[in-house]
């Protein structure tokens, strides 16, 4: 491939995953600002858990409508539309005239979420050569670790700017009011990127989708790329539903949603976002709490980075036992250190190998796997069916965890360690699912996919 191919390639995944990092953003903003806002709005205990859940119902209802969206109108359409919610998201959350406002912008942010964490990865798929599609996708996780990392950042930041009235007043309305710029530079890079060959060759428009080609690939591949995509086109169905019952597509969709939960049920997310209160609750104040889960960022963030340089190189399911392994462990030990009130300086190190664990596996890749297992027939349906059962497991995951850590039972008997053990186990599972479920994808091109689950 031509050089400026690489690069041109390379920049259009980047904008793209802009959306990503207003995912990781927008999901993570509201831990520096919850306190405040508590106070500001004289929250009850159900009212906070809304300010933060709401966000997750937003990406669930974004997600559900992803699939409609991206193939009716495009995958550059579908991503402006994001954007819009973002800008407006970010505005209506650092303005709101009342409560019930605030929650409803963060339904708006949080529907943008879920559109553009179906959209965002199954863009760069279509767009990415075969040989470079790990990685380019793998940029998408990327910057959803960033969005995180950058957020605990500013949100730190903003918090030294004031006093305490100022924090209560103004703080927060910055915290979320920032958000605007990374949706403002959203906006105009997905002006300057080109809309997916495969959705213009779906729609018929075929000299513009093989103007798209020409500019990506070498004019060698442009008539082999051409002719792959109209042939598994040519099969396609107008009526994804009608295909999912079929015996091949619902094996897809079994793997799908199975990488999906299991992503889910590694407890990442019940992890990082309540870190600082794990690490209090092990005896750290809150100052030690607030750096311990910066590190957690910063190592998510390295371990995604080679993830990005192995997977295609090693494929998707070395990558994946690694991490299953890792996290197994991990997880073990913490539950054990927990159990045995011999937490010390040892809990730390542990979570930031399950940390590590999860970024260089599961993080990146179940992103990979979903934007390219599918069939093409039944490829944007499949996936948002995919996405949307995410977020309803992210969901369960991050409204029980409480439960299980509180639990009096479960306190009597494991010593506070339980969701931990539980976690492990899910691990050890995940590792089977891969290795009897998962086809590895690597260097094979979209339309390949089709005869992986023939
Ligand atoms: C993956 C997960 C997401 C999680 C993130 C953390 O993107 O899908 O739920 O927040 O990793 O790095």
């Amino acid at each position: 491939m031509a050089k400026n191919n690489k690069y041109y390639i390379l920049f259009i995944a980047l904008s793209a995953a802009l959306g990503g990092l207003l995912f990781g953003y927008d999901t993570a903003v509201i831990s520096g600002a919850i306190g405040n806002l508590t106070e500001f709005f004289h929250l009850s205990p159900v009212e906070t858990g809304w300010a933060i859940s709401s966000a997750l119902v937003g990406c669930l209802i974004g997600a559900f409508f992803s699939d409609f969206l991206s193939d009716t109108f495009g995958r550059k359409v579908t991503m402006f539309i994001t954007a819009i919610l973002f800008i407006l998201n970010s505005v209506g959350t650092a303005f709101p005239t009342s409560f019930t406002m605030f929650v409803l912008f963060r339904i708006v942010g949080g529907i943008g979420v879920g559109i553009a964490s179906m959209v965002v990865p199954m863009y760069i798929a279509e767009i990415a050569p075969p040989k470079r599609r790990g990685a380019l996708v793998g940029n998408y996780q990327l910057a959803i670790v960033i969005g995180i990392v950058v957020v605990y950042f500013v949100n730190y930041f903003i918090a030294l700017q004031g006093d305490a009235n100022w924090n209560l007043n103004i703080g927060w309305r910055w915290m979320f009011g920032s958000e605007i710029i990374p949706s403002l530079l959203f906006l105009i890079f997905i002006f300057l990127i080109p809309e997916s060959p495969r959705w213009l060759f779906h729609k018929g428009e075929t000299s513009k989708a093989i103007a798209v080609l020409q500019k990506l690939n070498t004019a060698e591949e442009v008539a082999q790329v051409q002719s792959e995509i109209e042939n598994s086109l040519h099969q396609e169905d107008k009526n994804q539903w009608k295909h999912l019952g079929s015996s091949m597509f619902k094996k897809a969709l079994f793997v799908g949603i199975g990488l999906s939960i299991l992503q889910q049920l590694t407890g990442i997310n019940a992890i990082l976002y309540y870190a600082p209160e794990i690490f209090k609750s092990l005896g750290s104040s809150t100052d030690v709490s607030l750096l311990e889960t910066s590190i957690l960022g910063v190592v998510n963030l390295i371990f995604t980075l080679f993830a990005i340089k192995l997977v295609d190189k090693m494929g998707r399911k070395p990558l994946l036992y690694i991490g299953s392994i890792g996290m197994t462990i991990a997880l073990a030990a913490v539950g054990l250190f927990i159990y045995f009130d011999a937490v010390g300086n040892w809990v730390l190190p542990f979570l930031l190998l399950f940390m590590g664990a999860f970024s260089i596996s599961w993080g990146p890749i179940v992103w990979v796997l979903l934007s390219e297992i599918f069939p093409t027939k039944i490829r944007s349906l499949a996936l948002a069916i995919s996405v949307f059962i995410q977020w309803v497991a992210n969901f369960i995951v991050t409204q029980f965890f409480p439960t299980l850590v509180e639990n009096q039972w479960l306190k009597d008997h494991f010593n506070g360690a339980f969701p931990f053990y539980l976690f492990s186990v899910i691990c050890l599972f995940s590792l089977f699912f891969v290795w009897k479920k998962v086809p590895e994808t690597k260097n094979k091109t979209l339309e390949q996919m089709d005869t992986l689950w023939k």
